[in-house]
């Protein structure tokens, strides 16, 4: 039998100049629910493209001193490596300006017109470039497009018009009778009151006073109206009126995705065209909301526009789609700032997460070698009985929400086993078990549920995040074992076979110093605005070349190696090395300092005596993950205050060139308090 077919499809965008964070927006949540649906067995096709016909795009490229041809080609090169950098795993990506594409609008419009829906006439009116739409008298504010707020063009031209008014009824009947076509259900009532029982007009579908588009096929001195062009992709795309394989196959749309400024054309426009052509109609269109700054809107005019590559860059394309999916309630509007993407990344990356996974290999390779240990049978604590429920119940409520597209609320759902196996360490604390022999059972156990859990965990990120994961099995030790990467693996506790090496290795995601990436980020917008300038212009191979050249020699020049081998080291004598006491320390407890976020209190256990330290590690070491670690200590340091805390003496540590801070490992059992020398 055929898996169940699910056909998702972003608007095509226009690539008129660089699609910005909220582009990336619409094309990440697209992604999330393909993956999702493949993930869950369906036979998934996942639709984006590009928009090039219409006077937006010839104005843009004439600015830019380009024929348009060229000018689009330079724009979808860069638009399909944004996608490539944000992992979208789209099946097909239409370009308006392929001959399959053309040929099908072309056939379109034969048969609209043969059948007497098109019909030519003369328009006189008002015409919105920015948004290619045509308005009434009646609808347009003080000369300003009712959609945008730009001014508005006054246009008499011939044209060819399609009879809207013979389909009205039928549609509002449709609408009324399938309560999901039109989602959020606010855009249904917006698309009812404000379009459809006022009473729609006929729709010019063609234009004269311009070349940029599709010709007419039985008059070429007009081209086909750019919104009838470019909703008809979501079928051309599939082969409609060529080899329909596909079209039967996934028509109709489970879910057109788009913005709400665009829903006017999605939930009235397209359904009427589709309904001429007997086609059936999308089974959802669903308008989210907007990702907005602070200032409002975000636009090249007031240069506060988010460029995503340079996120990715930065942060990874992980991180970004985190933020995008989980920020902001799908269907909303959202503030988009860096201080929140940074904060999102620190407390639910790299403290949730992150740390979950780095405490439990931590304890599974200091107590059991690294080996996954075997759960005992026998009794279950309850904490272990709520952990495992909260597991096994995790995925029939993602599933559920992601069927009403609310990633923000499915990644809650995620977190709470996130949290909820953070608070399993607290509760058993593993570091206490490891002190006795006859709790080593329970030990045992214990970290097994923490890495089965994790399992969990990494299988419903795969939507989402789709590296973390990967990273994930390969630090469990699993990333051989596709069995037990796949939805349905998620029916059953424990298909995790103890005995498996595991290895901790990098942080999967480094905490962040929030002040240091603001301030980065903030010096990066000017040249990003230069480069902006440049790239509008025409010129984005060229800026990416003169990038280069400024890069490179910075680094052959052995910036990086200065910080870690300082050429001007001074020098010191053996003797005056040797009045440092260093020891080997184990260290007993770590917490933090309140009200400090890098501070935390260590005791550490110098085999006589046990000293209180204040260290600054807390961004990159837990608590628990400290405890029973041996590290390198001077112990003879002049005692200081910290914070009103006394600190005898030093952990040593070593900073990366990025800034992070790793502890000095003894390489061997020695006991606490042997002296270095
Ligand atoms: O409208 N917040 O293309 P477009 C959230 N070519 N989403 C945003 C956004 C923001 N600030 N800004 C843009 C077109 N978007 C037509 C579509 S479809 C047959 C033709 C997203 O390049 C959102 O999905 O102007 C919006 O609908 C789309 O980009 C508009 O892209």
């Amino acid at each position: 039998m055929s898996n169940k077919t699910f056909y998702i499809t972003t608007p095509i965008y226009y690539p008129s100049d660089k699609l910005h964070i909220g582009h990336s927006y619409t094309t990440v949540a697209a992604d999330a629910m393909a993956r999702f649906k493949r993930l869950t067995g369906c036979d998934v096709w996942f639709l984006t493209g590009t928009d090039e016909h219409g006077q937006k795009i010839q104005r843009s490229s004439e600015s830019a001193g380009k024929d348009p041809q060229h000018f689009v080609d330079d724009i979808v090169a860069w638009i399909k490596d944004l996608w490539s950098a944000l992992d979208i795993s789209y099946d097909d990506f239409i370009r308006t300006t392929e001959p399959r594409h053309k040929q099908a609008v072309q056939e379109i419009f034969n048969r609209l017109y043969r059948q007497g829906d098109i019909y030519r006439g003369r328009y006189e009116g008002w015409y919105c470039t920015p948004c290619e739409s045509f308005w009434t008298a009646r609808q347009v504010e003080e000369g300003n497009c009712p959609d945008c707020g730009r001014p508005v063009e006054l246009v008499a031209e011939e044209g060819y018009f399609f009879r809207m008014s013979r389909y009205a009824d039928r549609l509002l009947e449709h609408i009324n009778n399938n309560p999901d076509f039109i989602q959020p259900p606010s855009r249904k009532n917006e698309m009812i009151n404000n379009f459809l029982r006022p009473g729609l007009e006929d729709l010019c579908v063609s234009r004269t006073t311009f070349k940029w588009g599709i010709p007419v096929p039985f008059a070429r001195e007009h081209v086909i109206y750019v919104w009838l062009d470019a909703l008809s992709n979501y079928i051309t795309a599939l082969g409609y009126t060529r080899d329909e394989t596909l079209f039967h196959k996934y028509w109709p749309a489970d879910v057109h995705l788009i913005g709400k400024e665009i829903v006017r054309f999605h939930a009235i426009y397209w359904p009427i065209f589709l309904m001429a052509l007997g086609v059936p109609l999308p089974k959802q269109v669903f308008g989210h909301g907007w990702l907005i700054m602070k200032e409002g809107k975000m636009s090249k005019s007031r240069g506060n526009v988010i460029d995503p590559m340079v996120l990715i860059e930065r942060y990874g394309s992980d991180s970004i789609r985190y933020f995008l999916l989980r920020e902001i309630p799908f269907g909303a509007d959202g503030v988009f700032s860096n201080e929140s993407m940074l904060q999102r990344i620190n407390t639910d990356l790299a403290n949730d997460l992150g740390n979950l996974l780095s405490r439990t290999l931590t304890m599974v390779e200091r107590f059991f070698s690294g080996i996954i240990p075997a759960p005992a049978a026998g009794e279950e604590h309850s904490s272990d009985l709520e952990l495992r429920e909260l597991a096994l119940s995790t995925p029939s409520r993602m599933a559920e929400l992601m069927d009403k597209l609310q990633f923000s609320s499915a990644l809650e759902t995620l977190w709470a086993l996130v949290r909820r196996s953070n608070k399993y360490i607290d509760e058993n604390a593993p570091w206490l078990l490891a002190k006795k022999e006859e709790d080593r059972k329970r030990l045992g156990t214990v970290l097994y549920n923490l890495c089965e859990s994790l399992r969990f965990i990494s299988v419903f990120l795969l939507p989402y995040m789709p590296r973390a994961p990967m990273r994930i099995w390969s630090q469990l030790g699993i990333d051989t074992m596709p069995h037990l990467h796949q939805w349905n693996s998620l029916e059953k506790w424990g298909l995790l076979k103890p005995g498996i090496k595991a290895q901790r290795t990098a942080d999967l995601f480094p905490r962040l110093d929030i002040d240091k990436e603001l301030a980065s980020l903030l010096e990066g917008k000017d040249s990003m605005e230069k480069e902006q300038k440049a790239f509008s212009a025409g010129g984005h191979n060229l800026v990416k070349e003169e990038k280069r050249a400024v890069k490179e020699p910075s680094s052959v020049n052995g910036n990086e190696k200065e910080q870690i081998f300082p050429e001007k080291t001074e020098l010191v004598s053996l003797e005056e090395f040797t009045r440092l006491d260093i020891r080997v320390g184990e260290i007993i407890s770590a917490e933090p300092v309140p009200q400090t976020e890098k501070l935390l209190k260590v005791v550490v256990n110098l085999g006589k005596e046990e000293r209180q330290v204040v260290a600054g590690i807390a961004l990159y070491y837990s608590p628990g993950e400290l405890t029973g670690k041996k590290v390198l200590f001077v112990s003879n340091l002049k005692p200081v205050k910290i914070r009103g805390l006394l600190s005898e003496g030093m952990i040593l540590a070593a900073s990366s060139p990025e800034g992070k801070v790793v502890l000095t490992a003894v390489d061997g059992d020695v006991p606490a308090g042997s002296k270095i020398s």
